[in-house]
């Protein structure tokens, strides 16, 4: 959980290499449709680059369906969902049929003039999705992803019209589902400023059980 630029996708990438397990990110798998032009990828992209949530009935449909694969047997991090109230509910039914329940629902602070600074900065790589900063988290070649060498591009919903949007609708649909996980026992907050390793660091620790 965290506003757009909170560093959601940078610490899912990191987790996932440690603990062996898929990372479910509901805009990866939109951006990915979008690319390979199917049907679901038509329907996110007239939300996505203007900063709009994608359905609800479309967004559930997709994690339920990722959800009940094999792979998710030995634990799943998601990313970027649930992001509105009934996408909690229905994810609170589904992890019950499928007897797969969450641990925690973490959350990234991190105050909105760094969130502007970090997204209108990113880069991301176009082949592998890795995020990067145009100050502090330069690639070692320049436009050159480090992993796998894809071209570094900027997202189409990266600029500050499509964020003012994504960030009231995490303040309208998304910031309320904090209390209802709260209420759950499963919140688990940290701040964002901290640094990348450093944050890593703590995240690990609370899912090694330290
Ligand atoms: P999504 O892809 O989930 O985007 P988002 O939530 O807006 O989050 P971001 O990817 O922008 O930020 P992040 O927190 O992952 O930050 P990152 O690690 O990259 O969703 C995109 C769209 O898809 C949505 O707007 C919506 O349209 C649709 N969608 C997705 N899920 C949906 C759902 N459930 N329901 C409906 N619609 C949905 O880091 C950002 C930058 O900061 C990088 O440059 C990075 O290098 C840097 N950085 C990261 N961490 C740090 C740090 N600790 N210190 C300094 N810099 C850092």
């Amino acid at each position: 959980m965290g506003p757009p630029g909170a560093g959601k996708g940078t610490q899912a990438k990191r987790i996932i290499a440690k603990f062996d397990i898929p990372h479910i990110s509901t805009g990866d798998m939109f951006r990915e449709a979008i690319k390979e032009g199917t049907p679901l990828g038509k329907i996110a992209q007239s939300y996505i680059n203007d900063g709009h949530l994608v359905p609800d009935d479309v967004t559930i449909g997709l994690v339920k369906e990722r959800l009940s694969r094999d792979d998710c047997k030995k634990g799943y991090l998601l990313d970027g969902f649930p992001r509105t109230i009934p996408q909690a509910e229905a994810l609170e039914k589904l992890t019950k049929e499928i007897d797969r329940p969450i641990s925690y629902a973490i959350d990234i602070e991190t105050p909105k003039a760094e969130l502007i600074r970090r997204i209108c900065g990113r880069r991301v790589c176009k082949v592998c999705g890795a995020p990067y900063h145009i100050e502090t988290a330069k690639p070692k070649v320049d436009g050159i992803c480090d992993i796998c060498g894809g071209e570094l591009v900027q997202r189409p919903d990266d600029n500050e019209e499509a964020l003012t949007t994504r960030l009231s609708h995490y303040e309208e649909s998304t910031k309320p589902l904090l209390v209802f996980y709260k209420n759950k026992g499963l919140l688990k907050t940290f701040d964002g400023m901290v640094g990348s390793d450093n944050l890593f660091v703590e995240l690990c620790a609370l899912l090694e059980g330290k």
